[in-house]
């Protein structure tokens, strides 16, 4: 358990740095691999949703427990009640998400936040 713990503190710290590299040059995004100078909901957000979550939220899918992401009016809601933040950084009190898969990367999450931060605009 502990050297869970270990590993586990590595690799937030891991993406710690990363944060800070970020803030450090804020002129740079590119410098740092991940880009979210121009993110748009149709470009950006829409692919990472459909690589990850579609699967199950999108179409006629039915093993997303009736959630469905793959509209921007759909999406809309779970970014309104902050639900789609917190379930890709595995925060709050709800399940995880991807649900059983490996958690988004600090990349992805970013482009996501990003994009909430811009007011999550239908671009
Ligand atoms: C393997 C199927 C599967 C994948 C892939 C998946 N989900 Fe889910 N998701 C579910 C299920 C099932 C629920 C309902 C869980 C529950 O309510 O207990 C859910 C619930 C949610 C909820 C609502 C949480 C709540 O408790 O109300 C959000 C938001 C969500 N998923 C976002 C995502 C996002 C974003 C992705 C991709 C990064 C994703 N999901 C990928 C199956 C999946």
């Amino acid at each position: 358990m502990k050297y869970l713990t270990l590993i586990l503190f590595l690799w937030v710290g891991s993406g710690c740095y990363y944060d800070h590299a970020d803030l450090s040059y804020p002129q740079s995004n590119s410098s740092s691999g991940c880009n979210v100078a121009s993110v748009t909901y149709s470009s950006s957000v829409a692919g990472i949703l459909s690589a990850s979550c579609y699967s199950c939220h999108g179409g006629s899918a039915a093993a997303g427990g009736g959630i469905q992401l793959d509209t921007y009016n759909s999406l809309k809601v779970y970014v309104s009640n902050g639900q789609l933040i917190n379930s890709i950084n595995h925060a709050g009190n709800i399940p995880a998400m991807p649900l059983n898969g490996p958690q988004l990367s600090a990349c992805q999450i970013k482009t996501i936040q990003t994009w909430i931060n811009n007011g999550s605009p239908n671009n």
